[in-house]
């Protein structure tokens, strides 16, 4: 058997844990903070939870709330450049991926110096990180607990995907409560993002029991509560499971890592400013039967994970079984099906297979992939 390891973060869940925030800085010796987010979690009013938890702890702090969608690389200059002003001395990131994922990378400059570049792929980065206290308001993009960054890099218009042990947060604060904010629009968006974790997660080649556990209950939760999350703000019940949902698919692809499906939308998100989770829903049925060669026994569990009824069907059909319900779920919540609806066309194609064929998700897909199959990958799904 081969080494294995699961990284972490302590984890506090639970309606109303934003206000522990403060007291989270404290005890990891902070004294001044910056807080990292962008404006929608203003708007929401979730920013000043997180300035009263600070200032009960008696923390100073300050804020930069100039993080957009697919976070840029001189968004993260700029970042770094204001803890440095302020003397900060830990960062907390409060958003969705985008907030988070900026956080990281501006602690990485702070301690490591720049430019982000260099800390593209795996294990790049040297020095130890200032304190990271992750506070997620999307279920969502796991950040707040995996080993990921990733930052576009503007001249280029790629993404950059930083994988590093030194990136997983010292505490993840998921505060359910948080959710209700959010539009129909991106709870489908974010959950399908979630349920694509889990299962590029699940049939990676880097799986193990523990990430299978976490990736699996993942599976079965969005399959359960994605949909009344969708329906309505006021579930809490569907709230609180699609943040555990979230946080567990987080935990299982920080330590399994991912595959084509993220290889191929990190391609489209670095050129076009596009929904990642609606990018992956347009992706992920069609790198499922790419895939389904490669882990067919997977593919029953998830079909039963997913809740279909497999009896009486042969192998090949129940796990066929799995990738009709993921295009169902798709196609019920309202996310777009076809890359077209997004603006994309043919002409991208050559470039973003060259692309996604490099990324580091790719590295752990189930079945070997040549530019080639990602190139017909991507017109099946135009
Ligand atoms: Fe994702």
């Amino acid at each position: 058997m081969l080494i294995n390891k699961f990284v972490m973060p302590e984890v506090i869940f639970g309606n109303g844990s934003i206000l522990q925030v403060g007291e989270s800085c404290l005890r990891l010796g902070a004294k001044k903070v910056l807080i990292v987010t962008d404006s929608g979690v203003i708007h929401a009013g979730w920013l000043d939870h997180v300035v009263e938890g600070c200032k009960k702890a008696g923390l100073k702090y300050a804020t930069y709330f100039d993080i957009t969608e697919n976070p840029k690389d001189y968004e993260v200059d700029k970042g770094a450049n204001i803890y440095k002003e302020n003397e900060c001395d830990a960062v907390i990131g409060i958003g969705g991926g985008s907030a988070i994922d900026a956080a990281k990378a501006i602690a990485i400059l702070v301690s490591n110096g720049g430019p982000i570049h260099h800390y593209e792929g795996v294990d790049q980065i040297e020095f130890p990180l200032p304190p990271l206290i992750m506070v997620p308001t999307t279920a969502g993009s796991g950040s707040e607990v995996s080993q990921f960054s990733i930052i576009v890099d503007s001249e280029k218009k790629k993404k950059m995907t930083i994988v590093s042990k030194s990136l997983v947060p010292d505490i993840a604060i998921v505060d359910p409560q948080t959710l209700t904010t959010k539009s129909q629009r991106l709870t489908a968006s974010t959950g399908l993002d979630v349920l694509t974790h889990a299962i590029e997660a699940f049939v990676s080649i880097a799986a193990t029991p523990l990430t299978d556990v976490q990736a699996k209950n993942a599976i079965s939760l969005v399959a359960s509560y994605l949909r009344p999350s969708v329906a309505s703000r006021l579930n809490t019940e569907a709230k609180e499971k699609m943040a555990m949902a979230s946080l567990q698919a987080g935990l299982a692809f920080s330590n399994a890592i991912l595959g084509a499906v993220h290889a191929m939308s990190h391609a489209i998100g670095g050129r076009f400013p596009l929904l990642h989770g609606d990018v992956n829903a347009c992706l992920l049925p069609h790198v499922m039967e790419f895939n389904f060669l490669a882990a067919p026994k997977k593919y029953i569990e998830m079909a039963l994970l997913l809740d279909e009824n497999v009896d009486h069907l042969s192998p090949i059909e129940a796990g066929r079984k799995a990738i009709d319900h993921v295009k169902k779920l798709s196609i019920d919540i309202g996310a777009p099906q076809r890359l077209t609806e997004m603006g994309l066309t043919e002409e991208s194609i050559s470039d973003m297979s060259q692309i996604a064929i490099k990324d580091a998700c790719i590295i752990t897909n189930p079945r070997d992939i040549t530019v080639e199959e990602v190139e017909e990958l991507f017109r099946q799904a135009l």
